[in-house]
């Protein structure tokens, strides 16, 4: 894509300003593709070639150097450069269904949830899922104060600024407008406006854009707000943050409102009452599809009426009362190429599927998963045949399908087309990295033989731990700017013990290091003086960090976040929390009860914990990462003015007043954990008619007990 572009030895200066921009611009795009969204766009050697011609450029035009160039920084990562903003209430994701039986269980849950019978009685709203980018726009006294990207979540990025130059958002609501109002809502680029763009930059010789969403994102992640306003980037409001009032108690009313006040909202949102009538609705905007001026891709199920929603209220990330319902994956054909092996932080062998190019969806796919071995032999995870037998073999032409953000898989061969000569894919049984016997496990309580192939090698092997590394660094762990990918590849690899990181107390040891050293990391290719500041700053910052986020990056086999959450909020204390890991080492005794009784912690993620606290090597970079670092107490609940914050609470027998997830849920949004056993660590037990044997032991160990009514009158509810 390069090679259309003009030579530097002929380029004039101002050529040469036009084209700094734009590679400033484009290789943050891509960085932030890879870092942040982990779904890169280009090659790396396609990235490569755009960062040499970078650097190329700013040799012969020195003065020309941009304070935003990507030669300034470390893996760079475009979040820097817009001030964080943590949201008033978290803007959090969406449940997914991908079927119609999907979108029927999901009212019948609602229903189920709320102890109704399925009469019909709920109403729901049903609106095309646009995919752009969220974004929360908040106004104080009818005026735009300010505009954040969704982020993680709990923090987004400000830019106000460019946000200000869409002509579509007001920056002033109307008197009638409450005094704090947040609106929330997706910010996209026409298809219209897209082919014009595209058709502009091929008049010009330039890289054409790849689809809509990422042009969006890019256009709204300018640093100069003129360049966001030439995009003539759009708006759907849908939903919102806080709210000093409430102008409606509908979800539908709520939306009228908006419109009301001069926000653009989607006109094919309707209410309906039934299943059948959602899923006719779904069918007709999946029909109107390809006439709309927007990419959609799918539509989203909300539960109307706000009480109720407040009812239903929310998982970890996503609301109860609401599913996206995707349409079904595009597919399309090429040729594979090849087959590699990737080795992860649990050392799991995963096939990649290496691809002829093709555009599956708007989306340029060059690999794909294939899953695991079994997957290209042309057998199910439960051993029976899949693809009528057929085996996967390199040189054939395949079916490559990509649903959204899911990473696209191979779903089938097209056997007419095999060429000559191939042979079945043998799949390695020794890890390409590291040489250590790769093994299937045999699963303890099936007896089954595990799918994935994993390598033995354990902290030898070199994928391990740097995929260890990448784990303990990322968003959602330490979070530490400055160090992605290829730092933590470069680290790994140094030869110099003054630069070297091998585990994660190496990171905090590296400034120490470096201060007596004579090879400084300021003078390798790729750091300047001022990135490796940034990045000493970064890591210095994350000496102090959140239980949950602590416990995450340990990378302790099936802990995700949410377990991490539950860990640090049901332990409070990293010492606490240590301590019982270690004596919960015989897997019996309180220790290990009371690991178990915590809800959402199964018997596999207990022993997968326990484990992880058996093995030496792990306790000691354990210990030296604690001599660096120190966990924070865990955040405790929300609601702390509420009696039962903090508490624990069992329910047993049968509710009458409500159902025992809603009940769950409503304890949870009160700061109580609850727990499925009774055990000494208990403090409330809520008994229905009809318990038994909990109730009698919360008796014999004196807890508290209570009827639900009771319970009811201790919560205010
Ligand atoms: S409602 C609390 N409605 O989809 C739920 N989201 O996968 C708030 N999205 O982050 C979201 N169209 O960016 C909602 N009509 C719509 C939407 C929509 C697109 C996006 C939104 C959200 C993501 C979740």
């Amino acid at each position: 894509m390069l090679n259309q572009r003009k030579p530097v030895e002929q380029m004039t200066e101002a050529e040469a300003a036009e084209e700094l921009a734009f590679l400033a611009a484009e290789l943050s795009r891509h960085d932030m593709l890879y870092h942040g969204k982990d779904d890169p766009e280009i090659s790396d050697a396609d990235y490569d070639a755009l960062k040499r011609r970078n650097d190329l450029i700013e040799e012969r035009f020195p003065a020309l150097i941009r304070e935003d160039s990507p030669s300034q920084k470390v893996g760079a990562a475009p979040s820097l450069t817009f001030a964080p903003v943590v949201h008033a209430r978290p803007m959090l994701s969406l449940d997914n269904s991908f079927s119609d039986e999907d979108a029927r269980a999901f009212v019948a849950g609602i229903y189920r949830f709320l102890g109704r019978l399925p009469d019909g009685s709920i109403a729901f709203t049903v609106e095309p899922k646009i995919d752009g980018l969220s974004m929360s726009l908040r106004y104080e006294n009818r005026r735009l104060v300010t505009a954040a990207t969704r982020g993680d979540g709990t923090t987004g990025e400000n830019v106000t600024a460019n946000v200000r130059t869409i002509g579509m958002i007001p920056q002033r609501l109307p008197a009638e407008a409450p005094d704090v109002v947040e609106i929330r809502g997706e910010i996209y680029m026409a298809k219209s406006d897209f082919a014009a763009l595209n058709a502009e930059m091929a008049a010009q010789g330039r890289p054409l854009y790849v689809n809509p969403r990422n042009t969006a994102s890019g256009s709204l992640r300018q640093l100069d707000a003129k360049v966001t306003a030439s995009r003539r980037l759009r708006f759907f409001a849908y939903a919102w943050g806080e709210m000093s009032a409430m102008p409606a108690d509908t979800q539908l009313g709520m939306v009228e409102t908006f419109k009301a006040w001069g926000f653009p909202v989607n006109p094919l949102m309707q209410r309906f009452f039934s299943a059948d009538e959602l899923l006719e609705h779904y069918h007709h905007i999946e029909r109107e599809r390809p006439e709309l001026d927007y990419d959609i891709d799918g539509v989203v199920y909300k539960v109307d009426q706000l009480d109720l929603q407040a009812r239903l209220g929310f998982r970890s990330r996503s609301p109860r009362w609401a599913t996206a319902h995707k349409f079904p994956a595009e597919r399309a054909f090429t040729r594979l190429k090849g087959i590699d092996i990737q080795v992860g932080r649990t050392g799991a062998l995963t096939p990649v599927a290496r691809l002829e190019p093709i555009t599956v969806g708007g989306v340029v796919v060059t690999n794909a998963t294939l899953h695991n071995e079994d997957y290209i032999r042309g057998i199910g995870n439960t051993g029976e045949p899949i693809r009528e037998g057929r085996d996967i073999r390199i040189g054939d032409m395949v079916i490559v399908q990509r649903a959204g953000d899911v990473i696209p898989q191979i779903v089938d061969v097209v056997m007419d087309e095999r060429p000559e000569g191939t042979e079945p894919y043998r799949f390695p049984t020794s890890c390409p990295i590291c040489g250590s016997h790769a093994v299937r496990d045999i699963n303890e309580k099936t007896g089954k033989v595990d799918a994935v192939r994993r390598c033995t090698g354990g902290f030898v092997c070199r994928a391990q731990a740097v995929e260890h590394l990448k784990h303990f660094v990322s968003r959602n762990a330490f979070d530490i700017e400055g160090l992605g990918s290829k730092q933590i590849e470069f680290f790994f690899e140094s030869e110099d013990e003054t630069l070297r990181i091998r585990t994660a107390p190496d990171i905090f040891t590296l400034e120490r290091r470096q201060e007596s050293s004579l090879t400084k990391l300021e003078n390798i290719d790729g750091f300047g003086k001022v990135s490796v500041r940034k990045l000493y700053e970064a890591i210095n910052a994350r000496r102090s960090i959140g239980l949950h986020r602590f416990i995450y990056a340990l990378g302790i086999r099936h802990v995700g976040e949410t377990t991490a959450k539950l860990l640090a909020r049901s332990y409070g204390t990293y010492e606490h929390f240590g301590a019982a890991m270690t004596e919960a080492g015989g897997f019996s005794g309180d220790a290990w009860n009371e690991l178990n009784s915590i809800d959402g912690i199964g018997e596999v993620v207990a022993r997968a914990i326990v484990e992880f606290y058996k093995e030496p090597r792990n306790l000691k970079v354990l210990s030296d990462l604690l001599e660096e670092v120190t966990p924070e107490r865990a955040e405790m609940p929300v609601a702390t003015d509420s009696p039962v914050a903090g508490k624990t609470v069992v329910f047993t027998g049968s509710l009458e007043k409500m159902t025992r997830d809603e009940a769950k849920a409503k304890a949870e949004s009160l700061g109580a954990k609850v727990a499925g056993s009774v055990s000494k660590k208990t403090d409330i037990v809520v008994a229905g008619p009809g318990a038994g044997s909990k109730l009698d032991k919360a008796r014999e160990l004196g807890l508290q007990t209570m009827d639900e009514d009771e319970w009811l009158a201790l919560i205010g509810g």
